[in-house]
């Protein structure tokens, strides 16, 4: 089945659904998302959104304070044009119905890890939540947008994949749109589009403790990989500091925000500790509050530490952070009264598909958005809640891009006919799906035992052996089996795994999120980014397996 639209928009958190909705005004837009609509980390995020509200803010500091925590990798100009463009965009969402948390007249701005001003909007703990459902609301009133609603991507198709002239990945390389599994009726749908955003979040999930949600697979990031895009700073994966400690609790997040109204990390003999890592104490970088923890729990021997916000009244924990409160209840911790049990998390793949300052990647007509990108926003630490921020604004202005191509006539126009549907070859149902789960699991393990927050030479090259046995298994098991959304996301995280430690193997230094005993100190040799880049022609399609060599 093929599904012709002008734009293909891969995701359907805040940097998809704005994509979406703005391009809906030069043409039809088709929106894939892996499960139903609302369903992506935005729908998660409680803090909020970073964005320069009052006169005692500034661009500057906001700048600032986020290549400060970049710690020398941001890209200056893309910071700079990030934080000043944010406020607008922010008014146009407050405009489509986001509410908000107010004081009285003024907004509430809420204060994080490494912000020198008060300046985050959020909806009590719910943001991600309230910006979902007003978003929603306006693309599900535009004619010319079409959601398919449980459709994972399984491969992009690419003019280098098609014809053996073009190098996959070079400069004439374009995408023509993706081959796509409905989960529901398994059958592969193939769209075409004259232009297309990938916007499909990042991938927690490679890790045993993550704060994402089930989809974070780092699909869109194995993809585009496949596909020949450049893949920048997979190293620098985010570890947030405080997830709630409880065998059943999925490392449910305790919002920084927590910390940003006087909440105190302490031991479990009640002693505080982040003062002696950094002036900031609690409220330092994540990076360093994440170390922290580790270090202290490495030294005591202990499970967890414990977040204390019980200085604040009940009624001002319950109005502020309701959704905290309540899930803390339900575990049976109640923080009014006592401190929250809480260790580190995966929380934010900072790096990603290696884009321009318009969201454009190295393939034409390919651009990508949000968690999934690399745009030099963050560097190599991201500053907390700028990455609604981040797709807000990229996804902007790639539909500014995108527009300009459309209307100077730059854009495919490829015939259906030219495209090979999906046939799936010989391949048969698996009888052996505990190999999926089973694979999928080590897989987890092993990152967060050799790749985590703190690493060596020994554990990355122990981890990436172990990654290339399960990367063949998948391998043969991908080709030979039907495909299913487990396989999909299996190969996936294998993959997106693999790259995360090529990426930090090639560092030879630590700097941010990257720490290795064998290179403590930061080298400024190093100031530069990782690329990783796959140019060998894949197939995509599970038919020519007896004709074509593949990966
Ligand atoms: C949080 O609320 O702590 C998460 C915010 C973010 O990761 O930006």
């Amino acid at each position: 089945m093929i599904i012709k639209k002008d734009f293909l928009v891969i995701g359907s958190g805040i940097a998809g659904l704005t994509f979406a909705l703005k391009a809906s005004q030069f043409g039809s837009v088709a929106i894939v998302s892996k499960d139903k609509l609302a369903e992506s980390a935005t729908l998660y995020a409680q803090g909020g959104i970073a964005s320069v509200m009052t006169d005692d803010d500034s661009f500057e500091l906001h700048a600032s304070d986020t290549i400060e925590s970049g710690r020398g990798l941001c890209r200056e100009d893309v910071v700079r044009i990030i934080c000043r463009e944010g406020p607008s965009h922010v008014r146009e969402l407050i405009n489509l119905g986001v509410k908000f948390t107010r004081r009285g007249e003024d907004y509430h701005l809420s204060r994080e890890g490494g912000h020198s001003r008060d300046r985050i909007l959020h909806a009590n703990d719910l943001t991600g939540q309230e910006i979902e459902r007003a978003m929603i609301e306006a693309i599900n009133s535009k004619k010319n947008i079409t959601v398919f609603p449980h459709h994972m991507l399984i491969d992009f198709i690419t003019r280098g994949r098609l014809d053996s002239r073009v190098e996959p990945g070079s400069a004439k390389d374009e995408a023509l749109g993706a081959y796509t599994l409905d989960v529901n009726t398994k059958q592969v749908k193939t769209f075409l589009s004259k232009i297309t955003l990938l916007a499909s979040g990042g991938a927690g999930k490679v890790y045993l403790y993550t704060s994402n949600p089930d989809t974070a697979t780092g699909d869109g990031i194995a993809a585009a990989y496949r596909a020949g895009t450049k893949i920048a700073n997979m190293e620098f994966i985010q570890f947030h500091p405080t997830c709630l400690y409880h065998p059943q609790a999925k490392s449910f997040l305790i919002s920084e925000t927590v910390r940003g109204e006087g909440g105190i990390l302490r031991l479990k003999n009640g002693r505080t500790f982040m003062e002696t890592y950094h002036p900031l104490g609690c409220l330092a970088p994540r990076d360093i509050v994440a170390r922290a923890i580790d270090h202290e729990m490495k030294k005591s021997g202990d499970d967890c530490v414990y977040l204390d916000i019980t200085h604040m009244k009940g009624y001002q924990i319950r109005e502020r952070f309701p959704n905290i409160y309540q899930t803390c209840l339900q575990f049976g911790f109640d923080m009014v009264n006592k401190p929250i049990p809480v260790v580190p998390a995966a929380h934010y793949t900072c790096g990603g598909v290696l884009v321009d300052l318009n969201g454009q990647t190295n393939i034409r007509h390919l651009f990508a958005s949000g968690e999934v990108c690399y745009s030099g926003l963050h560097g190599a630490n991201r500053l907390a809640s700028n990455s609604l921020l981040e797709g807000l604004v990229l996804s902007n202005r790639a539909v500014a891009k995108a527009a300009l191509l459309l209307k100077s006539g730059s854009f495919n126009n490829i015939n259906p006919d030219d495209i090979p549907s999906w046939d799936c070859g010989n391949a048969v149902d698996s009888d052996e799906s505990v190999v999926v789960s089973h694979n999928w699991d080590e897989i987890r393990r092993i990152m967060w035992n050799y790749v985590g927050i703190v690493r060596s030479n020994k554990r990355l090259h122990r981890a990436e052996r172990r990654i290339q046995l399960l990367l063949n298994e998948i391998k043969e098991y991908y080709w030979n089996f039907t495909i299913t959304k487990n396989t999909l996301e299996l190969r996936n995280i294998a993959l997106t795994a693999h790259l995360i430690i090529m990426s930090a193997l090639q560092r030879k230094e630590s700097r941010g999120l990257h720490f290795t005993l064998d290179y403590p100190e930061t080298d400024s040799d190093w100031k530069k980014d990782t690329v990783l880049q796959d140019t060998t022609r894949r197939m995509v399609n599970q038919t020519s397996l007896k004709t074509t060599s593949h990966e």
